[in-house]
């Protein structure tokens, strides 16, 4: 059986972004100096997320390496990640001669265990980074704790957050530092594109500094006053990321719509478990629709997912534990085994090889296409 009809595509655009580009166009600035978008996006976003303070850049994986940055986090110190994320997380450490240290997440929301986020703690820790899995906020309230007692910051990964919300705060009123992204598949996008959300004026300050190579809003004299990089977003992206950030909202209440419609479906599938809800995270966006099979083989769930694409069911095989790529070990590693690091993750473990996730898309489809798609996903892995 296949999809009887086809899913809405991604990204969506419309009169706002042809709109949009053209004002970029033909404003004669398509860079940020001296042009309106970037600045106006920065602020559209900003009040959205209920921060003052939002800093547009190239993509997710810079705005975690600008917070990191702008935090302090150099060689020498240790950050935090989850085990099971996409690789960007400790990518980004790394990058900045840091050592991520993986911890486990929860097996039902996939999200960063507070307990192992504490056990991991040391003398050298300088942040560390939860990830709001596919929209699913991590357990701030516990987070939050951990970081105020140990006086260790946080930096929240909202790469699939855009517009979450946790027990009736935005992601920008929680009060430590949040970064975005807008690759291609993400909830809002221009192609490629990131922003950060600073809890203060001071960092923000450092934060556009250092995107711009170190050079403050108003030099004119190449005076370069920090280390930086150019991290700066174009006219061009910031003026279709205004379009799609008016259309976040209602794409959100559809999908908060859809997801109890499919996840209900799919757990009457012998052997899947959808992703749990932690209902604190009370606006959940959605970003990807997961669940797991668990047990499944990694050879199996491969060509289940094969076969769901054919089907015309956008499925895809979950993150791999980043410490099962050859990416983790290349540099400023941690001193420790993968064996170790997989003795210490189970559920990262058993989510690398029985997670599965549906692109976003899917949950705007109409109700009738949510039935559908499970009633595909549950003959598929009767027959695989
Ligand atoms: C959790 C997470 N963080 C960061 C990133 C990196 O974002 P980008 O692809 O824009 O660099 C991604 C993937 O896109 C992601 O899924």
């Amino acid at each position: 059986m296949r999809l009887e009809s086809e899913l809405p595509a991604w990204p969506q655009y419309g009169d706002e972004e042809r709109e949009g580009l053209i004002r970029a166009l033909e404003q004669g600035q398509w860079w940020r100096i001296g042009g309106g978008e970037v600045d106006a996006f920065e602020a559209e976003f900003a009040a959205a997320h209920g921060s003052e303070h939002a800093l547009a850049v190239t993509n997710g994986t810079h705005a975690l390496e600008l917070a990191l940055e702008v935090l302090g986090v150099g060689a020498g110190s240790e950050v935090i990640v989850p085990a099971f994320t996409f690789i960007s997380s400790s990518q980004a450490a790394q990058r900045l001669g840091a050592v991520p240290v993986p911890v486990d997440v929860d097996p039902d929301t996939y999200c960063i265990d507070p307990a192992a986020v504490e056990a991991a703690i040391g003398p050298k820790t300088r942040a560390i980074m939860p990830v709001h899995m596919a929209g699913q906020m991590c357990d701030m309230d516990a987070l939050g704790k951990l970081s105020a007692d140990s006086g260790v910051p946080l930096i929240q990964d909202a790469a699939h957050a855009h517009g979450a919300q946790w027990q009736g705060k935005k992601v920008g009123e929680l009060g430590s530092v949040a970064t975005f992204s807008f690759q291609n598949g993400k909830l809002m996008s221009a192609g490629e594109g990131g922003a950060v959300l600073f809890p203060d004026a001071e960092s923000a300050e450092k934060g556009f500094v250092r995107h711009s190579c170190g050079r403050p809003r108003t030099d004119r004299g190449y005076f370069h006053r920090t280390s930086g990089s150019n991290f700066r977003l174009n006219e061009f992206s910031a003026s279709v990321l205004r379009a799609q950030l008016a259309r976040l909202d209602d794409q959100i209440t559809l999908r908060e719509q859809r997801w109890p419609v499919l996840s209900r479906q799919l757990a009457r599938i012998p052997g899947v478990v959808p992703q749990a809800r932690d209902d604190r995270g009370n606006r959940n966006p959605h970003y990807m629709a997961m669940f797991r099979v668990p047990g499944i083989t990694e050879e199996r769930r491969a060509k289940v997912v094969d076969v769901l694409v054919e089907r015309g069911v956008p499925a895809f095989v979950a993150f791999r534990a980043v410490y099962r790529t050859a990416a983790f070990w290349e540099v400023a590693a941690p001193d420790l085994t993968v064996d170790e690091l997989a003795r210490r993750c189970p559920h990262s473990e058993a989510l690398t090889r029985d997670g599965f996730w549906l692109h976003h898309r899917v949950l705007l489809g109409s109700e009738e296409q949510m039935h559908e798609v499970a009633a595909v996903i549950a003959d598929v892995l009767a027959g695989a």
